[in-house]
């Protein structure tokens, strides 16, 4: 029986031109912070189009949050915010600009070591500075969702947090600005939304049709839109569809009421945290592997998205198993990500420096039964070799 509270309070501003709409979202007397990225904010004329949106109020520019953001980086922006009493945020970039800011929000009033914030995952925040957010690389979520991934270099760990505090008051989602996306983040970003909603879909049937259906209308909108990203760069339409795939995977709604696994982003993270792959690579390596292993509690869920997804619907059982696996693996591929541990120059003493750090960081208890122990994982990544 479904049974769950669904809360999404971020305003999506969607469409060419929409970032002049900021003037209407941030208030007239805000002290802003603008976050970005490392150049590709100012190269590209976003920073400069934001600027101007914003007009006459008093901004400070925060640069340089780095891709996967550091604690490290990030602190520096929370004392900033704290001397020039700064009260509000505005993320201009991606995945990790957008979680910064986050963390940045959530790490201001709190009281503590902001570390803490990742070591309870978010469960004590408090309160949070207001986040607006926009958007040029369509991937995570981050900009319609309460969850943040931070990296504490000195640690070596990458951990998330999620907190309502920290929902963006609004996004502004132009796709005309994914155009200056170099391919590999393109690809990487279908790649993530994929297993986005994978994460959320492939687990075990509890009558929820609307939650399935959505999830596979999404994957095949991925599995037809995402190529044509990469083949047609300057079709905005390709673009815009994409954009909103990417947010509608990871906004809370397909994730609604239904178990959930999230065993591939978190051994994935490991990987980003040691090796300083990208994000996507290491969804595309993982998530075969653990189709594979997990074939047994998931039959029921990688029969229907066998078919209603790849339209597998020829051969046995194992077959259309086998088949769905491998379309995901080769999908994956075709974007130009690669699957295996080897193709980033990784061996056994990389399986071994993950176990490692899943151990030193509590996940033994991985997966929607709570039941991928440090056996299981072993077996996950000796297969993405
Ligand atoms: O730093 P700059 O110069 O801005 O370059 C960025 C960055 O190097 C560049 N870029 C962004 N927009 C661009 C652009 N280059 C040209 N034109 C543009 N319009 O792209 C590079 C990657 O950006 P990043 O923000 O790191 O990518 P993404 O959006 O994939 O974010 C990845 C981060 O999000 C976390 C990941 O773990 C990772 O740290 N995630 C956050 C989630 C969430 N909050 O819900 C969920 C995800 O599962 C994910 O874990
Ligand atoms: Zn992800």
């Amino acid at each position: 029986m479904l049974n769950f509270d669904f809360y999404n309070p971020t305003h999506i501003s969607f469409g060419q031109d929409c970032i002049a709409k900021l003037d209407a979202f941030v208030p007239a007397d805000a002290k802003v912070m603008v976050l970005y990225g490392g150049q590709s904010a100012q190269r590209t004329g976003t920073l400069a189009e934001v600027q101007k949106a914003l007009g006459e109020r008093q901004v400070h520019l925060f640069a340089g949050v780095e891709a996967n953001p550091t604690y490290e980086k990030l602190m520096e922006a929370v004392q900033i915010a704290r001397e020039e009493k700064i009260d509000f945020l505005l993320a201009v970039g991606g995945g990790s600009v957008i979680d910064g800011a986050k963390f940045v929000a959530a790490a201001v009033p709190y009281t503590d070591e902001p570390w803490n914030i990742l070591l309870s995952g978010g469960a004590d925040i408090k309160e949070a500075l207001p986040i607006g957010t926009v958007l040029t690389l369509a991937a995570t979520g981050s900009e319609m969702n309460n969850g943040s991934v931070i990296t504490r270099k000195s640690l070596q760990a990458k951990l998330p947090f999620h907190s309502n505090f920290v929902f963006p008051k609004f996004s502004m989602l132009d796709p005309s600005k994914s155009f200056t996306l170099p391919e590999r983040q393109v690809a990487n970003g279908v790649v993530d939304a994929f297993v986005h909603i994978m994460e959320q879909y492939l687990t075990y049937a509890v009558n929820a049709p609307v939650q399935d259906r959505f999830a596979e209308g999404l994957l095949q909108t991925l599995i037809e839109q995402g190529p044509l990203a990469l083949s047609q760069p300057d079709d905005y339409e390709v673009r815009a569809n994409l954009m909103w795939v990417a947010t509608l995977a990871l906004n809370g709604l397909i994730g609604s009421g239904v178990p959930q696994d999230w065993s591939t982003h978190l051994i994935g993270h490991e990987l980003t945290a040691l090796y300083g792959l990208d994000h996507a690579q290491t969804l595309a390596v993982i998530l075969p592997a653990m189709m594979q292993e997990r074939r047994t509690p998931k039959r029921e869920k990688l029969l229907q998205y066998a078919e209603r997804v790849w339209n597998l619907r020829d051969g046995d059982e194992k077959q259309r198993i086998d088949a769905a696996i491998a379309q995901t693996r080769e999908f994956f591929e075709s974007l130009g990500v690669k699957t295996r541990l080897k193709d980033y120059d990784l061996e056994q003493a990389a399986v071994e420096a993950v176990l490692k750090q899943l151990e030193e960081h509590g996940m033994q208890q991985l997966g929607e039964h709570q039941d991928i122990d440090l056996a299981i994982s072993r077996r996950v990544l000796e297969a993405s070799l």
